[in-house]
């Protein structure tokens, strides 16, 4: 499963980008609005898709077709990475497979339901993005979702790949995994955690205190 960082942090992303942790980026405008300050958020993004690997998605604003496709030119433009980020509304849709029958790479956001879905597939989606956090804060079971989609696809052989979203804890990864999504987005918060057992500190403690006894070098 491919790991992206949700974030437009760039300091985490080098962070998790150095240590070979991540796959891509996915960032949508509430996480730029938390970091850009004073910076055009198009040389920010230019700064996150110069340091990282992978795809890096990159969110329109717009909310007809003709403008997202206008907008989503603009991103994939701004490196060969770009994956350009699309609400999963009926213009949405239309503007996917526009740009998608140009060559570029179109992630479809915001999706809650296995029919939505199955039209981001419909419409040539290179990236679904369920949000499984957001539909657990409504009492639902965000987890689900993934596996309708999951069951979905592989009944009909859709290429699109599921990026669960919205994660909120290091179980979600480990369900997405289980499931089989495609794809994972994670705050870095997440990621680091998934580095941590308790066992591990023990085990270190205990290895480092025997070596010490011992007084030797290496
Ligand atoms: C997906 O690409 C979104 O950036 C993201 O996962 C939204 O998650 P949130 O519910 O934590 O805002």
């Amino acid at each position: 499963m491919k790991i992206f960082l949700d974030t437009a942090d760039i300091g985490e992303i080098r962070r998790a980008a150095d240590a070979n942790l991540i796959d891509g980026v996915t960032t949508n405008p509430s996480l730029v609005a938390k970091v850009a300050g004073d910076r055009d958020p198009k040389e920010l993004y230019l700064e996150i898709c110069e340091a990282v690997p992978g795809p890096v998605s990159l969110e329109v604003v717009g909310l007809d077709r003709d403008t997202m496709l206008a907008e989503g030119r603009k991103l994939a433009g701004i490196h060969e990475n770009a994956v350009v980020k699309v609400p999963l509304t009926e213009d949405g849709l239309k503007a996917c497979r526009a740009l998608v029958a140009e060559g570029h790479h179109v992630n479809v956001t915001l999706c809650f339901s296995v029919s939505q879905a199955l039209l981001a597939a419909k419409a040539g989606a290179t990236f679904v993005s369920p949000f499984v956090g957001r539909i657990d804060d409504a009492s639902g079971e965000g987890m689900e979702l993934i596996h309708q989609i999951r069951q979905v696809y592989d009944n009909y052989g859709y290429d699109t790949e599921i990026l669960a979203a919205s994660v909120r804890h290091p179980l979600h990864v480990v369900e997405s995994m289980m499931i089989g999504a495609d794809a994972c987005t994670i705050p870095p918060s997440v990621l680091w955690q998934l580095t941590k057992h308790p066992l591990t500190d023990r085990g270190l403690d205990g290895f480092l205190k025997d070596w010490e006894r011992l007084g030797a070098a290496l």
